[in-house]
């Protein structure tokens, strides 16, 4: 009985020893705090988005910097470790026409653990405020952004445009989610993390990505795709989510500790890239002209517009969930999707921060 009961204490601890801890499982690395991974959002593409998450190295290594479209000096190679050596009149502009659909463009389709393969795909940035206050930032990264249809006529597709930074916020109290922000277009909603839809753990809130414009919601489904200004005569451009494609995106992440003061971000691990985040330009071509044949405008929205800037520009020490841009900050405490019409409606289960 005894020696019995040695092999199976030592197949245990074998067991106990060989079993991935959930932080090897997501490839983190040490010090990130467990909360930040724990409650993680995890992403559902649309099954018929061709323009999937990109790797950042890829996406520099097809782009040249260019300021009023001609190229100008830098580093070369240019690199996620010397990107902000360029100026932030600087466009990185895509060598290939991407109206022919180069296959650098359409990203890397997540395996069915979710895990975009040899490709860094997410930026995970904590802002540690104090006093248990933690804001944690999901970033995920597309090489390209296309903008629908609207009212689904194929001549009326505005808003494609080279680079695309989207995020989930999470903000914590002493580890504990609190509320759950998700960028959409110029703007987004934040929802109390205790309505969020959760993945099988029951834990990570679940956000569904747009087809080709990769705006996150709360909930599957069609939502209204708003465009500042923009009130067009014949009906609205719409946003198509569904639980599609699983994309984990801590399985392909870098991790980094943002100080606001000093407006810097420190790697988790040392050795990961960190010059891109402080590089001010934009992840993208410039506009076209309307002299491009590609370029089309109409009531003033063009086609392709120019990319984004990056992180860094997503208001990362903000005052509430929402972004600081003039609109009263709405936390909804019952899931709904985006309606221009009730954009600003307060239900009775919301908090107004
Ligand atoms: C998804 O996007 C692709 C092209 O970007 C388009 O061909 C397809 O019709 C879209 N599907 C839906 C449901 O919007
Ligand atoms: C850009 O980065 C690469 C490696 O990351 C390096 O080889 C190259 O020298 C850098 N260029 C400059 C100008 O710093």
């Amino acid at each position: 009985m005894v020696g019995f009961k040695a092999i199976a204490n030592a197949a245990f601890a074998a067991t106990v020893l060989s079993a991935p801890t959930q932080q090897e499982k997501r490839q983190a690395p040490e010090g990130v705090p467990d909360y930040v991974l724990k409650y993680a959002p995890i992403v559902y593409l649309h099954s018929q988005d061709p323009y999937l998450p990109s790797d950042f190295q890829t996406h520099l290594t097809h782009t040249t910097p260019k300021v009023g479209f001609n190229a100008v000096s830098g580093p070369s190679p240019l690199t996620l470790d010397n990107l902000s050596q360029l100026g932030s009149d600087v466009y990185l502009t895509s060598n290939d026409d991407v109206t022919t659909n180069p296959s650098w463009i359409k990203g890397v389709r997540p395996d069915s653990s979710g895990k975009t393969n040899d490709a860094i795909t997410s930026a995970i940035i904590v802002n540690d405020k104090g006093s248990g206050n933690v804001d944690a930032f999901y970033f995920y990264f597309y090489t390209y952004n296309w903008g629908g249809l609207v009212a689904g006529l194929k001549d009326l597709n505005f808003g494609n445009h080279v680079g695309d930074w989207e995020h989930n916020m999470i903000r914590f109290s002493n580890g504990v989610p609190q509320h759950v922000w998700y960028s959409q277009h110029a703007n987004g909603q934040a929802f109390q993390y205790k309505v969020t839809e959760k993945h099988t753990d029951n834990l990570r809130p679940i956000a569904y990505s747009a087809n080709g414009s990769h705006a996150q919601y709360a909930i599957g489904g069609t939502h209204d795709h708003t465009i500042p200004n923009l009130n067009l005569p014949f009906g609205v451009l719409e946003d198509y989510t569904e639980r599609g494609i699983l994309y984990d995106p801590l399985l392909a992440a870098y991790y980094y500790k943002f100080d606001a003061a000093a407006n810097s971000f420190t790697p988790y691990q040392e050795g990961t890239p960190t010059s891109y985040l402080d590089f001010a330009g934009r992840w993208g071509d410039e506009e076209y002209p309307t002299s491009d044949k590609r370029q089309v405008k109409i009531f003033g929205q063009a086609k392709f517009s120019s990319g984004p800037t990056g992180p860094r520009d997503k208001q990362l020490n903000r005052v509430n969930v929402c972004p600081d841009n003039g609109k009263e900050c709405i936390l909804r405490g019952i899931l709904v999707p985006r309606r221009v019409e009730d954009d600003e409606v307060v239900r009775e289960a919301d908090e107004v921060a």
